[in-house]
Order: structure tokens, then C-alpha cells, then sequence
């Protein structure tokens, strides 16, 4: 496959890998430096529609877009210790997760140091917003060690395709393999049945900004066991 040049117009830039009725086997590892641009677009473009992105950020799709782009660069150039995972089918980003390892997950005060010109940069309101959506999510922070899934999208014509499967398989192979709890929130309801067929349980739920959200927690478990 040959990359069509960046074009940030076009909506997608991977080019025609997968067909439509297809099922991708992706490669499911760890993510590269040079690969945080084009894994914060797959994030923002699968992320636009969800519920408290709308609630936080707005009605208009395009600008959700943007802003999530413009809150993922942020996030992950003030977060370094995150280990992101990535799906990659041939030489295309196709999915992806932020992964913070146990005692990294809030950031400390450097870290939102560097994250303030990135969150007065969405503006007044939605500022107000998304402060009261991280501080309930961070009062449910698990105090025992954990690993912290999350964000986690599949690019959004790709969705529902076994391909954010083939992530949690990855991901929950290394909890496992290290012993340690896992932990997420989400904001959509299909997505708690996804999560609970790979060993997450709802732990609480909760409104924030109007929109119901599960917090879920996993055990690890014996490796064969998985
Ligand atoms: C959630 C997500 C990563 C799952 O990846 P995926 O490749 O679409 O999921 P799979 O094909 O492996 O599995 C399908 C399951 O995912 C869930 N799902 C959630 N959102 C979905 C979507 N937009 N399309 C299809 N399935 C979706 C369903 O529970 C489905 O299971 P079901 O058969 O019981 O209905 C992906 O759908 C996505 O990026 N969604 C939007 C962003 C998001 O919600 N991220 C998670 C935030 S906590």
C-alpha cells in the first residue's frame, strides 16, 4: 500500500486497506514515537460522537473533532509515562489506547502545568465542563495500583469489527501477565458488555454532565486462564 500524501481535508488518510465485509487480523503493539500523529487522529476521529464529548465539547462534529485532537496531543505530550498500545494494519494506524501504567494516571502538578495552555485553548465554557467531568472521574481513581485504560477508539469506519477486540485481548494478555488490576470509565452502554466479555466489572456508576458513565474494574487473572 502506498500512503497518500497528508491532507488534512480528507477525513481519513490510511488509504483503501480494508474492504468492507472484511474482518482485519491486526498487529496489536506498542506505539512508536513518530507514531503519536496519526494515532491522535484515529483517537479523535473515533471518539467525535461519543456521548460526553458532545456533552463537553458541543453539538458541531468537525469542531468535537479538532478539539479532541487538539486535548489528545496535549494529554499525551504532558503524560509521558503513558504506554500507549496501538492496532496497526499494514502500514496503517487502525486503532489505539492509552495505557497508564499503576501510580501514573492523575496528573501530578508539572503535569497540568503543561497541560494548562492546551485547556484554556477550548475555551471558558467547555473549560468548566471537562474540570467537573476529570475531577468526579478522578475522586473514582482506584487507589490500589492499577493500570488505566484509556482513551481507546477504533477509526470510526473500521468500528465494530473485532478490531477494539483484538486491543483488549493485548491489553488484558498483559495485566495478566503482570498481575495487576485493570481500570476504565466509559460512557456508553455497549461498550460495558464489551469490557465485562474481557474481565472488567462495573464497579459504579455515575451522571456527569447528564451522561450516564460506568467505572470498571478488572482482576487480573491466571494467565492460561484468560
Ligand atoms: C469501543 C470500540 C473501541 C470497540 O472497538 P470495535 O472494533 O468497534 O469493537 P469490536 O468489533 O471488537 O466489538 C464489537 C463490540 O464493541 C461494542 N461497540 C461499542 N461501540 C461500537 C461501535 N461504534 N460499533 C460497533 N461496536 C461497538 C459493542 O459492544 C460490540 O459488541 P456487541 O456485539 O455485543 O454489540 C470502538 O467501537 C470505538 O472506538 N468506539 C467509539 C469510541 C469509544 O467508545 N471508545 C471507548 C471509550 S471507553
Amino acid at each position: 500500500m502506498i500512503f497518500p500524501p497528508r491532507d488534512k481535508r480528507r477525513p481519513c488518510w490510511y488509504g483503501p486497506i480494508v474492504n468492507p465485509a472484511e474482518r482485519p487480523v491486526v498487529e496489536v503493539r506498542d506505539l512508536l514515537p513518530h507514531e503519536l500523529a496519526p494515532f491522535i487522529d484515529v483517537l479523535a476521529r473515533g471518539m467525535r460522537d461519543n456521548p460526553m464529548h458532545v456533552a463537553a465539547l458541543g453539538t458541531d462534529p468537525e469542531q468535537r473533532r479538532r478539539l479532541l485532537h487538539r486535548l489528545f496531543t496535549g494529554f499525551f505530550r504532558a503524560m509521558p509515562t503513558q504506554t500507549p498500545l496501538v492496532a496497526v494494519h499494514g502500514l496503517a494506524i487502525v486503532g489505539g489506547t492509552g495505557v497508564a501504567p499503576p501510580g501514573s494516571c492523575q496528573p501530578g502538578g508539572a503535569q497540568r502545568l503543561r497541560l494548562l495552555p492546551t485547556m484554556l485553548a477550548v475555551g471558558p465554557r467547555r473549560l468548566v465542563r471537562i474540570n467537573s467531568w476529570m475531577s468526579t472521574w478522578a475522586k473514582r481513581d482506584l487507589e490500589e495500583p492499577h493500570v488505566h485504560l484509556g482513551p481507546l477508539a477504533v477509526d470510526a469506519p473500521l468500528q465494530g469489527r473485532g478490531i477494539g477486540t483484538q486491543i483488549l485481548r493485548e491489553h488484558t494478555r498483559r495485566l495478566d501477565a503482570s498481575g495487576v488490576v485493570g481500570y476504565l470509565e466509559t460512557d456508553k452502554e455497549e461498550n460495558v458488555r464489551l469490557y465485562e466479555r474481557h474481565g472488567y466489572e462495573v464497579i459504579g456508576e455515575q451522571s456527569v454532565l447528564g451522561v450516564p458513565n460506568w467505572f470498571m474494574r478488572r482482576e487480573p487473572m491466571e494467565p492460561d486462564a484468560a
